[in-house]
């Protein structure tokens, strides 16, 4: 097979699909690979590597996408690549799919096969090419540094000939892959955790990493292990159990999702005016609308010197091992999906078929 990886050209994206460990085993495997001029530069994989893993470096997205098979890239292509694609050709890419309807339309009329990422299922026997997963643990990692670094004081306690240093109190609300790592991260660098989420198997998890639950009396498990919308009752007491527990802590992270709906607002003006000065709070469900009510995507927001992060792309902000593990996950799907060396995208197949949202000159997404 011929395979093109393209250079990503989305602001703030720094990742690259492929590593070049990951290009030389599909060189070992007799693949051509076609890789775009400075396309893992930015995530710190120069283009000599992939020379040295075998590839050729070509000067264009379309030179990289001449002739390929299977196209390979982080975010969603644009109009002019997916031009550029043969028909018949399979993609490889995150794509939005709940909102990309032209997109999705795009690629079907130009015979493309679509593989969005984002729709791994989220099974054991999938987790290997887990996307969403791999990503969400460095945000959730990236958001605990982030805000430590904006905070007014210390995390871990200090007993030093200057006096003593009480630990700092880190809230994470919201327990999934995210969460946990946020967790993690906060009690490595030495702070007293709490948690909260609505799903209750969460609690287990969060105690299994040192931190304490908050209770709020409030259970939403929907499909698949997801978390469903709260109904008024819930998000009431829900509330009432996060404004008692947010005004004594320095650093909150907030990771709380439902899927394909806005971010659950948790955090309100009048918690965030309770709150201590110099307190962080890292909002990581920023792009889907934000968990705290002040929060604006992109942007720090200080209100009663309490200061509110919404980073966009945690992920891309740690380049190089995001795209290590991005590339594992891809190169674990391909190996499950290129059989005799050609890719098929069966859509009868269990991980496959969620995941092709255009296929045989029709989207399938929504449909299926
Ligand atoms: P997510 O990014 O969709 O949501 C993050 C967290 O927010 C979830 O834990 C959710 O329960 C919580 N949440 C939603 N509404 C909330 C509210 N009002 N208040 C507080 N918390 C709220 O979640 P993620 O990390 O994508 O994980 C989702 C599910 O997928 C989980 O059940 C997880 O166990 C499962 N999973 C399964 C895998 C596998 O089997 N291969 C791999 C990874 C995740």
């Amino acid at each position: 097979m011929r395979i093109g990886l393209l250079r990503e050209t989305a602001p703030r994206e720094r990742r690259v699909a492929l590593i070049p460990a990951t290009v030389q085993r599909l060189v070992q495997q007799k693949h051509e690979v076609l890789v775009e001029r400075d396309a893992g530069t930015a995530a710190f994989f120069p283009d000599q590597l992939y020379r040295d893993a075998g590839a050729s470096i070509v000067d264009s997205a379309a030179a990289a996408m001449a002739g390929a098979d299977l196209v390979v890239k982080v975010q969603p292509p644009d109009a002019g690549q997916v031009g550029a694609m043969k028909q018949g050709a399979v993609l490889v890419s995150l794509l939005a799919p709940h909102a990309s309807g032209p997109l999705l339309d795009a690629l079907a009329q130009a015979g493309v096969s679509a593989l969005a990422l984002e729709l791994v299922p989220r099974t054991t026997k999938a987790q290997s090419m887990d996307i969403l997963s791999s990503q969400a643990t460095v945000a959730g990692y990236q958001a605990v540094l982030t805000g430590a670094s904006r905070m007014g004081r210390l995390l871990p306690m200090l007993t030093t000939a200057a006096g003593t240093i009480t630990p700092g109190k880190a809230f994470v609300i919201g327990a999934g892959v995210a969460g946990l790592q946020a967790i993690a991260t906060a009690k490595r660098l030495g702070a007293v955790v709490s948690a909260f989420d609505v799903r209750p198997v969460v609690k287990e998890q969060v105690m299994s990493l040192g931190a304490s639950f908050v209770e709020a009396e409030a259970k939403a498990e929907g499909a698949g292990g997801y978390a469903k919308e709260l109904s008024d009752d819930q998000q009431a007491r829900v509330l009432e159990a996060i404004g008692k527990h947010i005004k004594d802590m320095d650093l909150v992270i907030t990771t709380a999702a439902i899927p394909g709906k806005p971010a659950p607002r948790l955090v309100t003006r009048a918690m965030v005016e309770s709150m201590r000065p110099g307190s962080v709070i890292v909002d990581v469900a920023a792009e889907t609308g934000g968990n705290c009510e002040l929060t604006k995507a992109g942007e720090d927001v200080v209100h009663a010197a309490v200061t509110i992060l919404g980073p966009r792309n945690l992920a891309s902000s740690l380049p190089r091992d995001a795209s290590f593990m991005f590339s594992k996950n891809v190169q674990a799907l391909l190996e499950h999906a290129i059989k005799d060396g050609a890719l098929q995208v069966n859509v009868e197949d269990a991980i496959l078929g969620p995941m092709a949202v255009t296929h045989a000159g029709a989207v399938r997404y929504g449909r299926n």
